[in-house]
């Protein structure tokens, strides 16, 4: 990260902090919930299936960059499938970057080319094992390790949703994070038990002892993009939510925090560990302050 975006977001930190302001500093534009899958955990594919026209997505773009948003997240369905006449995903990240966000991350479940060097990173659904993994997201696990072994660049971070079909898999993939190639690390969260999905949530007892495996791999040298001072809360879904500083853009609706925001009850079973990171981030929490701060240096 350079010098100068570091400074921007310590002094986004501290006056956020200290005015306990509800300004959004962390942005997502939804490009389709088109998507190639059908994950067993997930509720928001191809419920439209539209892919919305680049104008649309640059004009949300610009909307979250003049709200002050300066992280941004391309998210999907499966991003990948994004495109508009010739323009296609990288046109969105260098887009977004001239536009002067200072971090974009891209989210992908890795099944299609990889080719997005101007991306600071590149969250890459990796659900488990192969056996866990592709009983989860299809036969998919050889295509994406093919791909990303081709991948243009060295930023790719696992993206794995731990729930009751892959909870004992969380060794396996902290192993390949620390050792493919074009990977840098990976980051967890839980998953977030939607009314159709809730048979797949984690009980406390199962999130402690993922997060005890976390903390083990964590010890061992594994690069893992999550904070260990946040576990507790995570463990026990006592954090604070919503996350007023993230804000989601889909087809024009602009959401607090997610687009689940809107499922009842749901908040209070939130499995998603930026939620828990950033609201105690904002909160003034200091071993989060200083965690978070070692741990984006490492990674971004
Ligand atoms: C909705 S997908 C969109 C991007 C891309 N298609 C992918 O799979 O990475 C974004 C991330 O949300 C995760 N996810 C989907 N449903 C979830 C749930 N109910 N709880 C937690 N994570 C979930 C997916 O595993 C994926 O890592
Ligand atoms: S690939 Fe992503 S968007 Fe598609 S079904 Fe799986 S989790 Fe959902
Ligand atoms: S806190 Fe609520 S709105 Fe935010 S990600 Fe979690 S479930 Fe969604």
């Amino acid at each position: 990260m350079k010098f100068s975006s570091f400074m921007k977001f310590a002094g986004f930190g501290i006056s956020t902090i200290l005015f306990r302001r509800k300004k959004p500093i962390l942005g997502t534009v939804i490009v389709t919930d088109k998507c190639n899958l059908h994950c067993k955990h997930c509720s928001v594919n191809n419920i439209t299936a539209v892919i919305h026209p680049y104008e649309q997505i640059k004009g949300e773009m610009k909307q979250l960059y003049d709200m002050g948003v300066r992280i941004l997240f391309f998210c999907g369905g499966e991003t990948f499938m994004w495109k508009d006449g010739d323009k296609t995903l990288r046109d969105l990240v260098i887009e977004a970057k001239k536009m002067g966000f200072l971090i974009v991350n891209v989210v992908t479940n890795g099944t299609w080319p990889i080719d997005l060097p101007e991306a600071d990173l590149i969250l890459l659904s990796l659900d488990g094992d192969k056996v866990h993994h592709n009983i989860i997201r299809g036969d998919t696990y050889d295509t994406i390790f093919e791909n990303i072994s081709k991948a243009t660049s060295d930023n790719i971070c696992f993206y794995m949703a731990a729930n009751q079909i892959n909870k004992d898999c969380i060794r396996d993939v902290c192993e390949k994070a620390r050792d493919t190639k074009n990977v840098r690390a990976v980051s967890f969260n839980f998953h977030t038990p939607y009314p159709d999905t809730k048979q797949l949530k984690l009980s406390k007892e199962e999130k402690a002892k993922c997060c005890d495996t976390i903390k083990e791999m964590m010890k061992e040298g594994c690069p893992v993009f999550n904070l260990k001072s946040a576990f507790p809360y995570i463990i026990e879904n006592k954090f604070p939510t919503p996350c007023y500083q993230c804000v989601v853009m889909e087809n024009g609706k602009l959401s607090t925090c997610g687009r689940c925001i809107e499922v009842p009850g749901l908040c209070e079973e939130c499995g998603y560990f930026f939620v828990a990171e950033y609201t105690l981030l904002f909160r003034g929490n200091l071993k989060i302050v200083f965690e978070m701060l070692k741990t984006y240096l490492k990674y971004i």
